[in-house]
């Protein structure tokens, strides 16, 4: 075992980059190194999460007001938050999660066009000064991601957006992994998946390194 902090991991990028096909992969790295951990998702993450996650993402009838549909993404994030990320990092576990707030910055302010501002507020509401140690941007192109993600079946809410918006959301994840990246590490997802899988598994190799420093 080594004795680290716990850390908290996030995986992010559009749909169909593979993040869930991924998070697979670093579950049994983080098995590997010994280390204990909670893999969760957002939204989502608790029941109560979960049933927010359903409200967000199931097709309906009524317009959704971007303002309902952030408050509706940071209530999730709260109850996450409170019931399953703290209580698992306080008792001293890594957390990986498939999508956090760069998510919400990425759909909710690069997408909707929402102001970084009420993004920001929202999160200092929520999270104090909580932020991903590291956050694995898996990067590819938007028809790609397409492709890849109407495999699945039906679309959801989001995925029934135009191409726009998803190109919006993809520029706006690459600008903050490049204001951050210390933070980010962006991994060519448009490649075979055994080549992710080595890209990630070189990124997280270095992140620990860089911690035992
Ligand atoms: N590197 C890859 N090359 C080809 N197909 C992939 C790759 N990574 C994932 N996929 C496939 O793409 C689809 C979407 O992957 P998924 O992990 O569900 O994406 P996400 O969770 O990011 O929306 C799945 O059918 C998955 O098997
Ligand atoms: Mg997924």
């Amino acid at each position: 075992m080594r004795a680290l902090k716990p850390q908290f991991i996030t995986v992010e990028g559009g749909e169909g980059v593979g993040k869930t096909t991924n998070i697979a992969f670093i579950r049994k790295w983080l098995e590997q190194q010994g280390l204990d951990y909670v893999a969760t998702r957002e939204p989502g993450g608790t029941p109560l999460a979960e049933e927010i996650r359903g409200l967000l993402v199931n097709p309906r009838e009524e317009v959704v007001d971007e303002n309902t549909e952030l408050l509706l993404m940071f209530a999730a994030r709260a109850q996450h938050l409170s019931q399953v990320i703290r209580p698992a990092m306080n008792a001293g576990k890594w957390v990986l999660c498939d999508r956090f707030t760069d998510a919400t910055y990425a759909y909710q302010g690069g997408g909707r066009g929402m102001a970084v501002e009420k993004i920001a507020q929202l999160e200092t509401l929520v999270q104090g000064s909580l932020r991903p140690d590291l956050t694995l941007l898996l990067d590819i192109g938007v028809e790609q991601g397409m492709a890849r993600a109407s495999e699945r079946g039906a679309p959801d809410r989001f995925e029934q957006e135009k191409l726009a918006f998803f190109h919006a959301v993809r520029d706006c994840y690459l600008a903050r992994a490049a204001a951050e990246p210390r933070r980010y590490r962006i991994i060519d997802a448009s490649q075979p998946l055994s080549q992710v899988q080595s890209a990630i598994g070189e990124a997280l190799e270095a992140f620990v390194d860089a911690i035992h420093d």
